[in-house]
């Protein structure tokens, strides 16, 4: 019989129950989240900081439907530079497994859906990634898009449903990412619905697009985490805009690709999106620190 928790003085044990302390019942820091079970938390207070209660995500899966796209025509030397400064990386399997060292403790929300390139219709996707893949390559969520409004609308949907349905049951998270096709207008109508629809099958955290009039009504009606996507490269000083309207608006966070990795200086873009994301810097106060950041490497 082991003893070692019998320490004794005088033939009685002392122990501290610290009977009258109460156990506090611990919440949790992100929306809509507090009821979910301990492995899916867990999960994602490594994708978002605790302290902070926001992400700043690098999304470099474009490859999996657009080819080697400007800015990440050579992953393995664009990216790894940049992983200092995110929180987490968004990317497919093959994109990690060739490109980031497994030596990068960063938590990945792994892309699972395949199936369309921009040569044919986006909305026609499959699941590629199995759940029990995303485990193996130690992902801390599954993400994979809906297409409202598309061809494919349905098929999207029952993506999301089976992330959602596989990650419950194995403890991961799931993002559900609203992909906008041409012909739908980016505006709150649009993107709320989308949102809430992804929310309510179940996602544990949503990505859209940033719209300029009325974002702050597509948070309040998705009542999980909204990150948003950086779209379109635009001039440094729009894309810190954009950041600064989205985060003041209540998202939790950028998962920002092109905007970073095809800035002129990509690093320097990554420190200042940070800067908005976790310090609540201005606009004008990221991109001051951009230009410095930027003239510190010519030096
Ligand atoms: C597409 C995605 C992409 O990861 C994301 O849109 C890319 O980021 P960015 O738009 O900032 O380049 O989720 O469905």
């Amino acid at each position: 019989m082991p003893d070692v928790d019998k320490s004794k003085t005088g033939g009685e044990e002392q122990k501290d129950f610290s009977v009258g302390v109460p156990q506090a019942n611990q919440g949790f820091f992100l929306k809509g989240s507090a009821h979910l079970p301990w492995g899916i938390k867990n999960r994602l207070s490594r994708i978002f900081n605790p302290k902070t209660g926001r992400t700043l995500m690098l999304a470099f899966d474009h490859g999996y439907m657009m080819g080697p796209t400007s800015g990440l025509e050579r992953m393995d030397l664009s990216i790894p530079p940049l992983l200092e400064y995110v929180d987490c990386l968004m990317c497919s399997r093959g994109g990690l497994r060739t490109c980031i060292s497994p030596e990068v403790n960063k938590p990945v929300v792994m892309r699972c859906s395949t199936g369309a390139t921009v040569l044919k219709e986006l909305s026609n996707e499959i699941i590629g990634v199995t759940a029990e893949d995303a485990v193996a390559i130690n992902a801390s969520a599954l993400t994979t898009q809906v297409c409202i409004g598309a061809p494919y609308e349905k098929e999207t949907l029952a993506n999301l449903a089976y992330c959602i349905n596989e990650g419950n049951r194995l403890g991961l998270p799931t993002l559900g990412v609203t992909a906008v096709g041409k012909e739908m207008v980016r505006d709150a109508r649009y993107l709320g619905l989308a949102c809430r629809v992804i929310a309510e099958l179940g996602a544990h955290f949503v990505k859209t697009y940033y719209c300029d009039k009325g974002f702050d009504t597509v948070v309040a009606g998705t009542p999980v985490p909204v990150v948003i996507a950086g779209g379109k490269k635009l001039p440094e000083p729009d894309a810190l805009k954009m950041a600064y309207n989205a985060i003041q608006q209540g998202a939790a966070g950028v998962d920002m690709g092109r905007n970073i990795f095809c800035a002129d200086h990509p690093a320097a873009m990554a420190q200042a999106v940070r800067a908005i994301v976790h310090e609540n810097a201005t606009a004008k106060k990221a991109y001051d620190m951009y230009l410095a950041l930027q003239n510190k490497k010519k030096k």
